[in-house]
């Protein structure tokens, strides 16, 4: 069995329940905005974030979940995509889950009303239904994630980032969220136990791996469903970039900044920064921070007594760094 099908074998149902609510989540009486989601929906990515609210919920409470679950595993998912919509724009990216991203299809304008109307959609399903505590778990993480992507902009102006100031980026933009579905996903069944706070870390630890993983994609040629190089034509440094500046002689350190700085479009000139960071030990120093995350998460879990919801959410850590896509 795949191992992904392996990890959803305790959520299975929910997941297909899910899956219709959350298509129903995005209805509009607009003809254009159900062409556009109905495009999304069918381009769906790894759903990873409500598996994480589905095993959660269903480890801390030996199986339980409610009709708050489904809800918040709809807005979390809501939120995601609106925010992977926003961000192609952004990030002025052409591709998103193997197939053309929205604003390539139907430019900016259209992409970034398209991505209030599904942020919009996610806060009304826990307004109109009274969920006002997993709402706040939820709104802390869309002020953080806009945050993160605003100070990653910030730094790819200035080109001064340290380990630190990345680690707070990737917190905000992408862990915030992870760890919202994981605090959620707890919330949802015990609203007032000390779950909630040691599955928001959790999910915070995976959700740094991820990023990491996700910026280890980016200096690969793998087929991942979305552009790969593009980070440093952003000017956006990440984790294996940082490392081999901080370990680079004076003149290299210039090389490097310069062609970031300067020749950032030369496709040329960023292949050889790729293999510079390569051949420093930017990959490999990365792949350890990454799995330090991992085994800090893995931690976390062994609080928990044995149950088929807690191997999943085991094996869910694992594939978080071993994943193809
Ligand atoms: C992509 O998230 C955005 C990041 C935080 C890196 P996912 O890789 O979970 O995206 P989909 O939903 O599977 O496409
Ligand atoms: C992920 O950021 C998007 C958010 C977390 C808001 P990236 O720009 O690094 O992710 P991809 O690679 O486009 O999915
Ligand atoms: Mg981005
Ligand atoms: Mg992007």
């Amino acid at each position: 069995m795949k191992i992904v099908e392996q990890i959803k074998q305790p959520i299975a149902f929910e997941m297909d329940l899910f899956e219709q609510k959350f298509l129903l989540s995005m209805s509009s009486k607009v003809a254009l905005l159900n062409r556009i989601t109905t495009y999304i929906v069918n381009r769906k990515g790894k759903q990873m974030r409500p598996m994480f609210v589905f095993l959660v919920a269903k480890m801390v409470s030996n199986g339980e979940v409610n009709e708050r679950t489904y809800r918040g595993a709809s807005v979390i998912e809501l939120i995601h995509t609106a925010t992977l919509v926003h961000d192609d724009v952004v990030d002025d990216s052409n591709r998103r889950r193997g197939f053309f991203s929205v604003n390539a299809l139907w430019k900016n304008k259209i992409a970034v009303l398209i991505g209030d109307f599904l942020l919009s959609k996610g806060l009304l399903l826990s307004i109109d239904n009274g969920d006002f505590d997993l709402l706040k778990i939820i709104s802390i993480a869309v002020r953080e994630m806009s945050e993160g992507e605003l100070l990653q902009i910030e730094k790819a102006r200035k080109l001064d980032i340290t380990e630190d100031v990345y680690y707070e980026i990737i917190r905000q933009k992408t862990a915030t969220l992870i760890a919202a579905c994981c605090s959620l996903g707890a919330a949802s069944v015990k609203p007032e136990s000390t779950h909630v706070e040691t599955m928001r870390k959790f999910g915070e630890l995976i959700g740094m791996a991820f990023q990491i993983k996700d910026d280890l994609f980016d200096y690969g040629s793998a087929k991942i469903g979305k552009p790969t190089g593009i980070d440093i034509k952003e000017q956006k440094m990440t984790l294996p970039l940082i490392y081999v500046l901080n370990h680079a002689s004076k003149a290299e350190k210039k090389w490097l900044i310069n062609s970031i700085k300067n020749h950032n479009k030369d496709t040329r000139r960023v292949k050889e920064v790729i293999a510079f960071v390569k051949d420093n030990g930017g990959l490999d120093y990365a792949v350890e921070k990454m799995k330090q995350f991992q085994n800090e998460a893995l931690q976390l879990l062994n609080t928990f007594p044995s149950s088929e919801f807690k191997s999943s959410l085991e094996l869910m850590v694992n594939y978080v760094i071993d994943r193809k896509k």
